[in-house]
């Protein structure tokens, strides 16, 4: 029997599950079930990050230890998954003792083949990030994931020879053209591998800087780095390298991560597997990101999605497939409530739901709620079985090759087909004029694609699925559905047997309704959080004293703001062009997007601190700097109290 092995990324517990989350599982859930209709014997890994400084952080701030942080937070998420339908086989943790000695076997394995060097090490880390960073990679010496400074650390750490492998990676990935897949992502570590000397690896991290870790087998001054540990999470959870499901399941595997974390998983990962003697991985499937309101999910832009929110108001099938049909795998998506809804409407309640419960209701009216005897099938019905057959072996190709989208697009093919076949062959003008052996074609006919449709839709509506199915009076397994062979399959239903008199399965919302509720709950959402912001704004102390002159030393000036763009690169920046009575316009960047419009700016007077040495950010010059004030409900600009020309000097 093939084996199917599916991953998704082991998710960090310094914050609580959110859509992502929820999306990157869903997925691997849906590929899992698929792939077990399709024949495979499968199995289905996700967990915990458990290790690194931002969980000791976290644990400072939650006050507890870190031991006690990780296993409230591991469990929110091992909780959430079966409440959104899903099934996975395991669920590991980097605290597991097991996880933690296959790690620290791997790590002497390779240390023992001397691809593990001690070396000194100078690097800009960002704690942030929990890593190092290159003076390249920096921008203008900024960490270009948080715009803050790094602290430049040298110290003596070990290292994975990770460019002793840079000319076999390459070669596999160029060997291998589903290697990492959809091919954007495969090009961007292909560019990567070209663009220079790939750098050798810092695999530890001294003790005196991070205790809470897996330590080395061969120095016990310091942890292992959160990426080599984690990742090898995907063998560790298959029991290496006695246990049966790693001879089973590795390298049988695919694993699924969002471009985030694209350059962990195609570069360390294989070479880490090189170095360790075992075979790579089969596929990496990278998808995109979703937005909320087009800009990443964010706890300080209070935009972060609760899957079960979601899941519980519509239903945890009506959100998957939602999340499979808007996302094309690979690119970014919007995610919105009302997009959802009108998903719900067009494509459940309208295509699929209408058709189940027009066909099954003339059946209960026509054939007493039997499954007719077909007769002689005419050219239209041929036709009709050729686009089922299609449309199920686009279906099988699609979701083999991860473009739900377009699998289930193939899929509503043949639901509108069917709709249309409704329409066209007229089975009420059949019944009319008595012809119950042509009539009796129709329905079978349709019967049988709809029960194709329906187990077709198990992947990715499990529940519905289930209910269609046993609607059409039939039995579900999932292990002999056998989906390959429904491609050809025709006449499995059954003639004679009873099924259900109706169906109702998706109901239609109310868009209008549901606008105004996401109207109220925004503007109350925005109401509480100026009260939070209120009750929680501290007392500001007042600042060291200082002398006169050094006051003096601040060149203020008012200026109007003339001009009002984002940054091109820098997404929570403006650039402005102000007016301080001088030559021309001065540039200045300033980091008020949050709370200021571009309109809100525009032809203000502003208060400039005006001999600021110029800084360069993210490519652009900022000549001086506006002035704002910070208040409980956010912010305010300061300015003069009258209109003053341009240039006027506070003192
Ligand atoms: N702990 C590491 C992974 C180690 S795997 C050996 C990590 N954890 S994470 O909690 O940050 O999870 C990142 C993953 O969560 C992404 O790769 C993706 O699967 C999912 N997502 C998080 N935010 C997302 C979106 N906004 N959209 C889609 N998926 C995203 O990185």
């Amino acid at each position: 029997m093939e084996r199917f092995y599916i991953t998704t990324p082991i998710y960090y517990v310094n914050a609580k599950p959110h859509l992502g989350h929820a999306y990157t599982t869903i997925i691997a859930d849906t590929m899992k079930r698929f792939q077990q209709m399709m024949g495979k014997e499968t199995f289905f890994l996700t967990g915990t990050d458990e290790h690194g400084d931002k969980i000791v952080q976290a644990a400072d701030k939650n006050k507890c230890t870190p031991q006690e942080y990780v296993d409230q937070i591991s469990q929110l998420f091992k909780d959430l998954w079966p409440e959104l339908g899903i099934c996975n086989d395991h669920f590991v943790r980097t605290t597991d003792v097991a996880h933690k000695k296959v790690v620290q076997d791997v790590l002497q394995k390779v240390y023992d083949s001397g691809d593990i060097y001690f070396g000194e090490y100078g690097g800009h880390y960002c704690y942030g990030c929990e890593r190092f960073y290159t003076e390249k990679e920096l921008e203008d010496g900024l960490c270009p994931q948080h715009q803050t400074k790094p602290e430049y650390i040298a110290e003596k750490n070990y290292f994975f020879k990770m460019s002793k492998y840079q000319d076999w990676l390459k070669q596999h990935i160029l060997d291998n053209p589903e290697f990492i897949r959809p091919e954007r992502y495969r090009k961007e570590v292909l560019s990567l591998l070209d663009s220079g000397e790939l750098e050798d690896l810092c695999i530890s991290r001294p003790k005196s800087r991070l205790e809470w870790g897996v330590e080395l087998p061969f120095d016990n001054n310091f942890v292992t780095y959160v990426w080599f540990d984690a990742l090898l999470n995907y063998v560790s959870a298959l029991d290496y390298p006695e246990g049966e499901n790693f001879k089973k399941f590795w390298p049988a595997v695919q694993h699924i991560v969002a471009k985030d974390i694209l350059k962990p998983h195609a570069i360390f990962w294989p070479t880490m597997l090189k170095a360790a003697g075992f075979e790579p991985y089969n596929n990496l499937n990278v998808h995109g990101y979703w937005l909320v309101n087009d800009t990443k999910m964010s706890k300080s832009l209070g935009n972060v999605v609760a899957p079960l929110d979601m899941a519980k108001k519509y239903g945890n099938d009506t959100f998957r497939f939602f999340l499979l049909r808007d996302m094309h795998f690979g690119n970014d998506a919007s995610f919105s409530e009302e997009a959802l809804a009108m998903r719900q409407n067009a494509e459940l309640a309208n295509d699929l739901g209408n058709l189940f419960s027009r066909v099954l209701s003339m059946v209960k009216k026509y054939f007493g709620g039997v499954v007719p005897q077909p007769a002689e099938y005419t050219e239209a019905d041929m036709e009709l079985r050729e686009l089922a057959s299609n449309s199920c072996k686009n279906f099988q190709q699609l979701f083999d090759n991860v473009r739900f989208s377009y699998g289930i697009e193939s899929l509503w093919e043949l639901v509108r087909a069917l709709n249309k076949y409704v329409d066209s062959s007229q089975p009420w003008t059949l019944a009319k004029e008595g012809d119950t052996a042509r009539l009796g074609t129709v329905m079978y006919t349709m019967l049988e694609c709809m029960r194709k449709v329906a187990l077709h839709l198990w992947p990715v509506m499990p529940e519905s699925a289930e209910k269609l199915v046993a609607q059409l009076g039939l039995d579900f397994d999932p292990l002999t559905a056998n989906l390959p062979a429904e491609v050809e399959a025709w006449g499995t239903l059954p003639v004679g047997i009873e099924i259900a008199p109706g169906s109702n399965l998706f109901p239609r919302v109310d868009i209008d309704k549901l606008r105004k509720e996401i109207e109220e709950a925004a503007k109350a959402a925005k109401a509480a959080e100026k009260a939070a912001k209120k009750e929680a704004a501290p007392a500001q102390e007042v600042a060291e004293p200082i002398e006169f002159d050094d006051f003096t030393k601040v060149d203020l000036r008012v200026g109007k703001v003339l001009v009002v763009e984002d940054h091109p690169k820098a997404d929570r920046l403006f650039r402005c062009e102000v007016d301080l009575g001088e030559e021309k316009p001065r540039q200045i960047l300033a980091g008020l997007k949050e709370h200021f419009t571009a309109e809100d700016l525009l032809g203000r007077q502003v208060v400039v601190v005006a001999n600021l040495k110029p800084r360069k950010i993210r490519g652009l010059e900022s000549h001086g700097m506006m002035l704002a004030l910070k208040t409980a409900e956010g912010m305010e600009m300061l300015t003069a109290s009258g209109e003053v020309p341009a240039g006027t000097k506070a003192s």
